[in-house]
């Protein structure tokens, strides 16, 4: 079947929740991208920031493959090596006497931190950001921003208090005895690549510690080493009592993770829990990531190369009319236009780069980390052909 035909099938058969971009994704490698009729893109949509190191890269293909030849799945109360080794590893990246839970997704990170933070204040209110985008779980959507994502459903979680992001002010009058838990993303991703400035962080922090509040930053797309830190919110100098990953982290194979302070993490057995979270196939993934990760020095290409990008980016768009501004960090980079995305996507898309929207004035990029400079200034000066 070719591109638009496997579309029309998955239209006819898929529940009404995705458009589709015309194309059907064969396969991968490296930074690159592959459709049915045999097309190449550069990929800098990369499933939102899933596949960090590219695709099919040999040290995930052969954890996976050893994995699956071995054991798949092995109920929690059973331990795995993989299990064990990344937990750990998880743990030490916090840089704080912690304890983490595995699931499968950024939805279910959020959801477990939530939880959590309820079970240990004892305390129902949640503040969140505007803009703020957290996942699609009856918990996880009732702090996320939009309305439209959450009206039919209510009701749900509540009460949440919305506060302006990045206004202290706001923030004061937000965090009170009665909150739970401030959950903030330090990059908004999906609210159209915002960076929290480190005063706003650092006031975060306090106000929760002075409230008795829990501070959950949700890392799910910041995190993993996107910004070029393996968590964003390490540029910014304030740290969390909870945290959770998932997309890049397993570097295409789903898997999630909530990460807490050893004295924050007050479930007691079978509060929560996951069927597939924490399986030795997704663990071995992500180990196969981290060791990547370090092995290749991926945390300082990305600093790197991001900021390379995104002067090649200002440089080469700042005299066109319908261009903003480039924000970002590391490899979380967007370009705001002063005209919808829609129809430049389209025609990047066309012209073989992946990129997508983040709101609906902002072409969003995140590459893999492991994509070359050659790609990049492909990349830049596609995006300059295609902003006029
Ligand atoms: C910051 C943030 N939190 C949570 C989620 C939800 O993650 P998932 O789609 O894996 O459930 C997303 C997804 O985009 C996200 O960007």
């Amino acid at each position: 079947m070719n591109n638009s035909e496997l579309c029309a099938k998955e239209l006819q058969y898929e529940m009404n929740l995705y458009g589709k971009r015309g194309i059907a994704l064969e396969k991968g490698e490296n930074e690159f991208v592959w459709d049915v009729e045999g097309k190449r893109y550069i990929d800098c949509n990369t499933g939102v920031g899933v596949a960090i190191l590219g695709h099919a890269h040999p040290a995930v293909v052969s954890a996976v493959r050893g994995q699956a030849s071995k054991l798949m799945t092995c109920q929690s109360p059973f331990a795995n090596e993989q299990r064990a080794r990344l937990l750990e590893r998880l743990c030490h990246l916090f840089k704080q006497p912690s304890k983490a839970f595995l699931c499968n997704s950024g939805t279910e990170a959020v959801e477990a931190a939530l939880k959590l933070s309820r079970k240990k204040t004892g305390r129902k209110a949640f503040t969140a950001a505007m803009n703020a985008f957290h996942g699609r779980s009856s918990g996880a959507l009732s702090v996320t921003f939009k309305e439209k994502y959450r009206a039919p459903f209510e009701p749900l979680l509540g009460p949440v208090t919305r506060m302006r992001f990045n206004d202290i002010e706001s923030l004061k009058a937000s965090v009170t005895s009665e909150t739970a838990a401030l959950i903030l993303e330090p990059v908004q991703g999906e609210g159209g690549v915002r960076l929290a400035t480190p005063e706003y962080l650092k006031a975060a922090r306090d106000i929760c510690t002075d409230k008795g509040a829990l501070l959950i930053f949700d890392e799910v797309q910041s995190g993993c080493g996107r910004t070029g830190k393996f968590f964003a919110y390490e540029n910014f100098g304030a740290s969390p009592d909870i945290t959770c990953l998932a997309k890049g982290l397993g570097g295409g194979v789903p898997i999630g993770a909530t990460i807490a302070r050893e004295e924050v993490s007050a479930f007691t057995p079978l509060e929560h829990g996951s069927t597939f979270g924490g399986n030795p196939l997704a663990c071995a993934a992500a180990n196969a990531v981290l060791d990547t990760i370090e092995k290749d020095k991926l945390l300082k290409k990305v600093s790197e190369d991001g900021a390379y990008m995104m002067d090649k980016l200002r440089a080469s768009l700042s005299s066109k009319s319908q261009y903003r501004e480039v924000r970002g960090l590391g490899f979380l980079m967007a370009i705001e236009l002063k005209v919808m995305s829609k129809e430049p996507l389209a025609q990047l898309l066309q012209k073989g780069v992946l990129a997508l929207p983040a709101g609906e004035q902002v072409v969003r990029l995140l590459p893999p980390y492991i994509i070359s400079r050659e790609s990049l200034d492909t990349v830049a000066a596609t995006i300059s052909e295609v902003v006029q």
